[in-house]
């Protein structure tokens, strides 16, 4: 990577810290930045799940799906959530984002209790706050790669030259500025899973949610999206939660919790 692409990396992604701007964006493997792992301020945390737990009530019964789920995401740490189908990874994932509703608990983004908001605050936040990769990408068909990256900051306001620059930026850096006004439908599954990168990126969100987002690709494409979030994570700063199958990613990935039956059952330092 050159000086002007860091630069307007840097850009890209304020308040990241570059530690090595000599390394190529993809396939960086030396960056395992986690000097302040073990501070204590909040200002270090990017997420707190304090008691999150979610029951559903049907006419068959009670199901209890996430119990008392407790844990906290620093800053920069890149965490995978791994276990058995049905165990409950999703639907936490759905509620650290404010896409749902724990019965008990509370998730705390940067500080704020989002589930203490009103509903439309919560949909702010979650524009501002957070972005999500899906295993199905999401995209919409109808409109162009690089409408598609932008929608997130339509949605938060952003004038349409800020948009195109940070949009055509983050193209860029994730290797598809050539596809910026194709549809999603004539890129690859790996290509899609960029833009939908791209996307969840647009807002520079505090903590980038991913639901299994190399399920639906090759092995091979699979790992070239997973080292995508890893140099974002370990280069850039970000913080992320990767939903995973695969022990060969988690392993990869600051710190794994597993789940078991809607309670966390470990967690691994990797
Ligand atoms: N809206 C819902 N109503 C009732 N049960 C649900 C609902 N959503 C998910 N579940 C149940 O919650 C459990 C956990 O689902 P999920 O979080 O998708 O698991 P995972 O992502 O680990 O495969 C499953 O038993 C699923 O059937
Ligand atoms: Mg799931």
């Amino acid at each position: 990577m050159n000086s002007k692409q860091d630069d307007e990396i840097n850009k890209t992604f304020p308040g990241s810290h570059n530690y090595n701007s000599a390394n190529n964006l993809i396939g960086s493997d030396q960056n395992n930045n986690r000097d302040d792992f073990d501070d204590r301020d909040d200002s270090s945390i990017a997420l707190k799940v304090d008691n999150l737990s979610k029951v559903y009530d049907s006419p068959a019964g009670r199901l209890v799906v996430l119990r008392k789920i407790n844990f906290i995401i620093r800053k920069g740490e890149f965490v995978s959530i791994v276990g058995p189908s049905g165990s409950g990874k999703s639907t936490l994932l759905n509620l650290i984002g404010g896409l749902d509703k724990p019965s008990y608990g509370r998730v705390v983004i940067n500080g704020i209790d989002i589930f203490s908001l009103k509903d439309n605050e919560i949909a702010q936040m979650r524009n501002r706050l957070i972005g999500f990769i899906f295993q199905s990408f999401n995209l919409i068909s109808r409109t162009t790669v690089q409408k598609n990256v932008e929608i997130p900051a339509i949605i938060a306001g952003m004038d349409s030259k800020g948009r195109h620059e940070r949009s055509s930026s983050l193209l860029r850096t994730l290797g598809i500025e050539d596809k910026a006004l194709y549809r999603p439908i004539n890129l690859s599954g790996g290509q899609q899973q960029r833009v939908a990168i791209a996307r969840s990126l647009i807002n520079n969100p505090a903590i980038i949610l991913a639901d299994e987002p190399t399920g639906n690709l090759d092995t091979k494409t699979g790992k070239e999206v997973f080292d995508l979030l890893r140099v974002l994570a370990n280069k850039y700063r970000r913080t992320i939660v990767l939903i995973t199958h695969d022990p060969g990613l988690s392993e990869r990935t600051h710190r794994t919790i597993f789940i078991r039956d809607g309670m966390i059952e470990k967690e691994v330092i990797n």
